[in-house]
């Protein structure tokens, strides 16, 4: 049996991962590369960087696991979402890419929303509202901002597309990943025209789109000689990162909810038909699954937040964990073990890269809620734990009011990892939560939907149900349970009253630029 690889192009690195046909793990590398924010509400990274970090990865990944470039049967592709790739007449990268949690956009939101006739008509066309970071305001940005540059644009890539044209040449995407762009037709599962047209979008420099299992070339021969592949490799559609991630999860059947916490932090439901929030306040996307869908939540600062708390107030814990060999979320999370849910009131919005999910607000901001002089940095720690976890629990309403049954929720991503932020998250939820026993998340999901396009597994479902095993539940502690759900009243009442300093805050700050 063939091995078969996955490719995650994320925003602080790319991981690829060799498994079996078991779905075992055979192997896996990681490269990172920096994210540049050279304005502030801007976010880009060199699509360059992406192809080199791939290569070397999969060039370590082979390395380590001793796996000959022969025995990978298919590649599957998965990565950050959203992001703006421009390409010249020569498949050159015209400039840095725009990332999915850039913020520059909210005029071009505006323009777009009015252009195709209004906030319904575009739910309408794509089932989703302009948001900043999605993919079309940003192409309407370089045509306002970068007019000479937009000039020489001859094709519109996503991520991990990019890193499938530098393996087969091919200008290729699927459904997954081409529903948060918004010139996508979310019903239909095909470029909508009504907005291409309307946007004065050529619609021939879009890639084709494929369901997420089809396969969309071969490796070439410059590509293999880079990367150490063999030539002629197939290479499949893949998801963007969240359809990928929730089939490394099995979310691939009615009732399946899954929450993870990465970068951003995200609640996903699996459904058999497109259903929309009246206020599109969820994104309604084309799943990995052919012919269905789900719905998600986004909160864009969940594993951001921490990390932010990490660089910017515990240089102690980084330093000590550097002596000792321990990894410094890992001390930070020991302290916030300290501090009694609820933290004596302290309540943490964590809005620090402005917020998605339920307020589409590039200008929402972190707040430290409710300080006193007995509140500690453990304090600090566990209420940014609670806050990610409360806004996470704002998508889980949202996604429960559009009539998703929600059966299992299983759990994911890096701040999954920690035994607290999980205890937290079901506590926050009243809910159990499971942790698959493979938590490579999108990387294993884009292995699966490989595995599914040359024929290993019967279909998506099938895949999921063979390799896919609960490892640990963690349940919710009713006392607990019952005081977040006061907490939660607390923290909800928050933004609402804060919007408009919000916004004062933001016109102070460009002002002053
Ligand atoms: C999903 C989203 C993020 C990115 C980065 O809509 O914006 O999850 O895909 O991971």
């Amino acid at each position: 049996m063939p091995l078969i690889l996955g490719i995650d192009v994320g925003t602080s690195g790319t991981k690829v991962i060799i498994t079996d046909e078991d779905g075992s793990i055979v192997a896996s590398a990681t490269e990172t590369y920096p994210l540049r924010t050279p304005r502030p509400n801007w976010a880009e990274q060199d699509p360059r960087d992406w192809w080199a970090a791939t290569v070397a990865a999969i060039r370590g990944a082979c390395g380590s696991g001793g796996v000959k470039a022969a025995d990978i049967g298919c590649v599957g592709l998965t990565g950050q979402m959203h992001g703006l790739v421009l390409l010249d007449e020569e498949g050159e990268v015209l400039r840095p890419a725009i990332l999915w949690c850039d913020q520059r956009t909210a005029e071009e939101c505006r323009w777009i929303t009015g252009a195709v006739g209004g906030a319904a008509r575009l739910r309408e066309l794509t089932c989703n509202p302009a948001l900043t970071g999605f993919t079309a305001p940003k192409v309407i940005w370089v045509r306002g901002h970068e007019p000479g540059l937009y000039g020489k644009i001859r094709k519109i890539l996503l991520p991990k597309d990019y890193i499938r044209f530098k393996l087969t040449g091919e200008y290729a995407t699927d459904v997954s990943d081409a529903s948060g762009t918004l010139l996508f037709d979310v019903k239909n599962r095909r470029w909508s025209r009504d907005v291409l047209n309307t946007l004065g979008i050529p619609e021939d420099w879009l890639p084709r789109c494929y369901e997420s299992p089809e396969v969309t070339g071969r490796v070439t021969r410059e590509a293999a000689r880079e990367t150490g592949l063999a030539e002629g490799t197939l290479v499949v559609g893949g998801g963007g990162d969240q359809a990928a991630g929730a089939v490394g999860s099995g979310i691939v059947k009615p009732g399946a909810i899954s929450v993870t916490v990465g970068t951003s932090g995200v609640v996903f439901a699996y459904m058999d038909e497109p259903a929309l929030d009246a206020e599109g306040r969820l994104h309604t996307f084309c799943h990995a699954v052919p012919g269905k869908w789900h719905a998600m939540g986004v909160t864009l600062g969940a594993g951001g937040s921490m990390r932010w708390f990490r660089d910017t107030l515990c240089e102690a814990e980084v330093a000590v964990g550097r002596c000792a060999g321990v990894d410094p979320y890992e001390l930070i999370t020991e302290e916030a073990a300290q501090a009694e849910p609820g933290c004596e009131g302290l309540v943490f919005l964590p809005y620090v890269a402005g917020e998605r999910t339920p307020y589409p607000d590039p200008n929402a901001r972190g707040v430290f809620f409710g300080l006193s002089l007995r509140h500690t940095k453990a304090h600090m720690a566990r209420a940014v734990m609670e806050g990610v976890a409360f806004s996470l629990r704002d998508c889980l309403e949202l996604v429960k009011a559009l009539g998703v049954s929600m059966g299992e929720v299983r759990v994911s991503g890096g701040g999954a990892r920690s035994a607290l932020w999980r205890q937290i998250i079901a506590d926050v939820f009243g809910a159990p939560l499971v942790t698959p026993k493979v938590t490579e998340g999108p990387a294993y999901g884009a292995a699966l939907l490989a595995g599914v396009g040359i024929g290993v597994y019967g279909s998506v479902v099938e895949a999921c149900e063979k390799t896919i095993k609960p490892a640990g539940v963690t349940e919710p502690n009713p006392p607990v349970v019952a005081l977040y759900e006061e907490c939660y009243g607390l923290y909800q009442a928050l933004y609402p009253q804060l919007k408009p300093t919000f916004d004062q805050a933001a016109e102070i700050v460009s002002r002053r630029r």
